[in-house]
């Protein structure tokens, strides 16, 4: 297949005219730490570092996060240069100023890197490609060794205990929900590596299953935390959204080619809007009850109502268009129709989970307490009656052809959810143990989702579905497999870790008028750099 790089663009151009000087200030910052450290005279060359590291180490602890970062602020605000002489300061190439960001300009470097790689491995013909096949006995040997291997090497039982009774575990706690994520994330993904279009169904409940996570996660910690800040908005932004960013402009591909990432947005926005809008409200259960009708509603109105869709969304073509070179002759904004549409009311049933969340928690504490035969009495029968609404949907709906099933799923996708975190849950051995390599795998679904497009199958073109497979070693399927395999999860890995470590250098934790300053001074590093680069490309050669 021949490769259809597309004119050069002027985000191209930019990407280049940017990376290119931080690439070269990344070396020279090495040299100096070199001749620094071999001379004897010591600075304090990784404070930043030790400060970054500080931050990304404390995140999840949001408590010892908000004296940490109080003090941090606090100290930086005396210490910090302003932004526009940290430019000239880069400009210039300073040697203190290299010193103190050589861990911040390697990152940046090793990012750019990777979208290097990236354009190298999908727009050009230096590795050629291989088409798919598909093979069910292949695809499910896989599939269960790689099963086999993580319950081997990885089971491991958890002992994090419950928020009320300090009993047992919770049930959907963060190692299950993020295992959950990984195998069907592995799937997915094998999905599109072998073309397995006869377990389409599947894949869409799993898609499902993720926007459910997205309404229940995010409700929990707004619900909880009560965390409505600026910073905290801005991180979930930045976690969502840098990568792929990078990967439109270098590659020359619209927003909506990886629907995974609008989607995820945009329903974040939603449960963050539910909560946030009148915040001071919500512990009462009417109100609770209202917004959670009023959500119903808006999709109900938006979705279910003819007209209404275009009405509201075609402002956002911009961002949300796609045309598949396939297809050419589809709306610009039917992918995001479609791939919407099919989830639109899976978040908000993640949200009410995540609301009795609690109560269920208290009840099934209550039953642990119950006398065993009462106890096993109505686990068993959680069980029963979950396997048979489980058979029935796998029966008269998931069997269904994927035109049929489509129509229907928007309104059934949360039956398998349900009856998977029934009988997930439904004994306390179960529910304590889970497959961290699973889990492993579940932390970083975002980037291995947007890298398989490039640098494990290819798209060939801007804007092109994955059609082909990368082929770094030709005639051997299996070996080429297991080799881009390897590199497409390191390098998903790295970039997993790169985006926490730039999102803690650029997104301060507690200093909302320093975020304001960088988020003016990378806008306004963007625009110059997109002028000068369009007005390059006008010249003529
Ligand atoms: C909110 O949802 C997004 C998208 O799925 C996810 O990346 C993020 O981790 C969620 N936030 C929380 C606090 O669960």
């Amino acid at each position: 297949m021949a490769v259809v790089s597309g004119p050069v663009t002027p985000g191209q151009v930019s990407f280049l005219l940017g990376i290119i000087p931080v690439f070269i200030a990344w070396i020279y910052s090495e040299c100096l730490e070199y001749k620094k450290s071999s001379s004897p005279s010591k600075f304090h060359s990784d404070s930043n570092l030790v400060e970054m590291e500080n931050a990304s180490i404390k995140e999840d602890d949001r408590a010892v996060l908000s004296e940490g970062g109080l003090t941090k602020s606090a100290s930086t605000n005396l210490s910090t240069p302003s932004i526009k002489t940290n430019l000239f300061r880069f400009l210039t190439m300073h040697h203190s100023f290299l010193l103190e960001n050589r861990q911040i300009l390697r990152a940046t470097s090793e990012f750019g890197g990777v979208l290097f790689y990236f354009y190298i491995c999908d727009r050009t013909n230096l590795f050629p490609d291989s088409t798919k096949s598909y093979n069910r006995d292949l695809f499910l040997f896989l599939y269960i060794l790689l099963i086999i291997t993580s319950a081997i090497t990885s089971l491991k039982k958890h002992t994090d205990k419950s928020a009320f009774f300090g009993k047992s575990i919770l049930y959907l706690n963060r190692h299950q929900t993020e295992e959950w994520k990984g195998w069907m994330q592995v799937l997915f993904l094998m999905y599109h590596y072998f073309a397995a279009s006869e377990i389409y169904n599947a894949i869409r409940v799993f898609i499902a299953a993720y926007v459910w996570m997205t309404g229940f996660g995010n409700f929990s910690y707004y619900y909880i935390r009560k965390d409505y800040s600026v910073a905290r908005f801005a991180q979930t932004m930045w976690r969502l959204n840098f990568f792929v960013a990078f990967c439109c402009i270098v590659l020359n591909n619209d927003y909506m080619l990886y629907y995974i990432c609008p989607m995820h947005t945009i329903f974040t926005l939603m449960v963050y809007g539910t909560l946030g809008i009148g915040h001071n409200y919500n512990e009462i259960k009417s109100v609770m009850v209202l917004k959670i009708l009023m959500c119903f509603l808006v999709v109900i109105l938006v979705w279910e109502i003819p007209g209404v869709f275009d009405l509201v969304w075609s402002p956002f073509t911009f961002l949300l268009g796609y045309t598949d070179p396939a297809k050419p002759n589809l709306p610009r904004l039917h992918e995001w129709h479609f791939r919407s549409g099919l989830d639109r009311y899976i978040w908000i049933i993640g949200m009410i989970y995540a609301y009795f969340h609690p109560n269920v928690e208290k009840w099934m504490e209550k039953l642990e307490e119950c006398d065993v035969k009462w106890r096993r009495s109505i686990k068993t029968l959680v069980v029963i009656v979950s396997s048979i609404v489980g058979y029935l949907w796998y029966e008269f709906i998931y069997k269904l052809d994927r035109v049929t099933y489509i129509k229907l799923h928007p309104y059934t996708s949360w039956i398998p959810i349900t009856v998977y975190i029934c009988l997930r849950n439904s004994c306390q051995q179960l529910r304590n143990f889970s497959l961290t390599l699973f889990a492993w795998l579940g932390k970083v679904t975002l980037e291995t989702y947007i890298s398989q497009f490039h640098i494990w199958l290819r798209s060939n073109m801007p804007n092109g579905q994955p059609r082909w497979l990368l082929s770094l070693i030709p005639n051997y399927p299996l070996l080429n497999f297991m080799l881009t395999t390897a590199i497409y999860i390191l390098v998903s890995y790295r970039v997993f870790e790169l985006t926490n470590t730039l999102k803690s250098a650029f997104i301060p934790t507690r200093d909302n008028k320093k975020l304001l300053y960088n988020f003016v001074a990378g806008a306004s590093i963007c625009g110059c750099l997109y002028s000068i680069s369009f007005i390059l490309l006008r010249i003529p050669h």
